[in-house]
């Protein structure tokens, strides 16, 4: 049996990311990186979203793969050949990917995100079900840049992107990405899922359902501050704010204070009034037409889709 390899290739010093949210704190309009949402608490909280009624995404995007598997996995393999590269990125438990391995057959997988060490316990229980396929998890915050190590990518890839975390990038930066990923996928393809433009009224109770579960996930992004910058949040005096702009085509999350406060951290002091708000996440949705547009416009061609009955989410295979 194979043994997977982990490289880290992100710097994940502590002071790093410490001084990359105080900068957003003290910015003019404050800003924090939804990445400071994933703590362990963090992390478990985003897996009880996706159980809730209101947040669609996670099972729609898992009927439309039971529903359409084969036909799926046929686009894919047409563009890639057989045995393909399988990169995952931001794999986290590796369960989405793991579902892939009957119909691909992946000589390699390689498993990408921020930290090996949340990849660490799920592939070595992948790497048992599937003892031959070399397994690689690669520590990388390719929100940045995504550049993989060339010796991994050693022939047509699958880049592997669902649950619609393309929707988490401005446009812009979404594009970059993309472009990335094509650079990167060697003559291959890529299968990503994207949260499709809806009422407004639906977008709105996905991202502030009723149990309050994401207001405490978006909540929690404070406490982790306080541990990792040493800030002295009290969330309590802090409401979550989830809006569509339809302008935009975008949820916008906040943290709105709920009075006038200060917020200390070192020798510094930020004033926040009544009212004011932290911005902690966009998440944009695209019509079928705009994000093949998109990929369009990143290189990529030969594009498909496959949606569910209400055209809530769309699942896309393209060639690069
Ligand atoms: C991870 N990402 C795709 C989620 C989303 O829907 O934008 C994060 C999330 N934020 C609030 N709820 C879920």
């Amino acid at each position: 049996m194979k043994t997977p390899r982990f490289i880290q290739l992100h710097d994940l010093a502590p002071h790093a990311l410490a001084q990359e949210a105080a900068a957003g704190l003290s910015a003019a309009s404050a800003y924090v990186s939804p990445k400071f949402f994933y703590d362990l608490l963090g992390s478990r909280l985003f897996d009880a979203i996706t159980e809730l009624d209101a947040y669609y995404p996670t099972r729609t995007e898992a009927a439309i793969h039971t529903e359409h598997g084969p036909s799926i996995a046929r686009a894919v393999l047409a563009h890639t050949g057989r045995t393909p590269v399988l990169v995952d990125l931001g794999a986290g438990s590796c369960a989405k990917a793991a579902r892939l391995f009957g119909a691909l057959a992946p000589r390699r997988y390689v498993a990408v995100d921020i930290s090996v060490d949340f990849l660490r316990t799920s592939m070595l229980a992948l790497q048992r079900e599937h003892p031959a396929t070399d397994m690689v998890g690669v520590g990388l915050d390719f929100s940045a840049q995504l550049q993989l190590p060339q010796t991994l990518l050693d022939g047509p890839a699958l880049l592997f992107y669902p649950g619609s975390s393309i929707g988490n990038f401005a446009p812009g930066d979404a594009l970059r990405l993309l472009r990335e990923a094509r650079e990167a996928a060697g003559g291959g393809a890529l299968l990503i899922g994207v949260d499709l433009l809806k009422r407004k009224a639906l977008l709105e109770a996905a991202y502030d359902d009723d149990l309050g579960v994401t207001a405490a996930f978006n909540l929690n992004l404070l406490k982790h501050l306080n541990r990792l910058l040493g800030t002295d949040f009290d969330v309590r005096g802090w409401q979550h704010v989830a809006l569509f702009d339809e302008r935009e085509s975008r949820i916008e999350m906040h943290l709105r204070a709920r009075q006038a406060v200060s917020v200390r951290w070192r020798d510094v002091e930020r004033r926040f009034a009544a009212g004011e708000q932290i911005h902690t996440e966009y998440s944009y949705k695209w019509s079928a037409d705009g994000f093949t547009e998109l990929l369009r416009q990143a290189g990529w061609r030969d594009m498909q889709c496959w949606t569910d009955a209400q055209g809530w989410f769309g699942v896309f295979v393209a060639a690069a």
